[in-house]
């Protein structure tokens, strides 16, 4: 079984990824990595930037994941600033910067970049949905405030398994997954 490593610091993220890789012949394994992120409005760069400084330190074949989520009527933003804003103005912040809007409209976008020191490639998926009025009380990060498109309650108050069946991170997952297995039984 190929053994590819996660590095991260969010062991939320990696228990979601551990849990869907359990679908494929992968072995997945979690290395507490930190870096500066660069600037830049595009995950994907972002991603393949962070996983070039991972695969220096690492030596081993790797996935870095970045994640942004992109509200419609404040024109796509956080995006790529979703951590900085987290950590900022918080779930309460973007609520109060909704609440004259009628349309919650948000996407939710994934970019996974896999770095072997040979292929340095990036493999994204998304999830639509809108930003509820309320934060609840359960879930990480944005999962307290976003309704995946043909649900009624939150990320946060689906729990891991109903989340993973269709997330943003789950269809970029997916895309890896497909392809390195592909790639490994050439
Ligand atoms: P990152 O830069 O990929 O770590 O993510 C940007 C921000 O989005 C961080 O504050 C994360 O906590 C948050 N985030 C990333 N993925 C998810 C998710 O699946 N659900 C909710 N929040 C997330």
């Amino acid at each position: 079984m190929r053994k590819i490593i996660f590095a991260s610091t969010n062991e939320n993220k990696f228990k979601e990824i551990l849990l869907h890789l359990r679908n494929f012949d992968l072995e997945i394994e979690f290395l507490r990595f930190k870096t500066n992120e660069i600037q830049s409005e595009n995950l994907e760069d972002i991603a393949l930037e962070k996983s070039k400084v991972a695969f220096e330190r690492i030596g081993q074949p790797l996935i870095v994941e970045d994640t942004g989520l992109f509200i419609d009527s404040l024109n796509g933003f956080p995006g790529p600033y979703s951590s900085y804003v987290l950590q900022t103005i918080g779930n309460k912040g973007l609520l109060d910067l909704l609440s004259n809007k009628s349309n919650r409209l948000a996407c939710f976008r994934s970019v996974i970049a896999y770095n072997d020191g040979k292929n340095n490639l990036t493999f994204s998926g998304e999830a639509r949905g809108n930003i509820s009025d309320h934060i609840s009380e359960v879930g990480w990060g944005y999962d307290p405030i976003f309704i995946p498109e043909g649900s009624s309650i939150t990320y946060g108050q689906q729990g891991i398994t109903n989340k993973i069946s269709k997330s943003h991170r789950t269809h970029a997952l997916n895309h890896f997954a497909e392809w390195c297995c592909r790639y490994y039984s050439k």
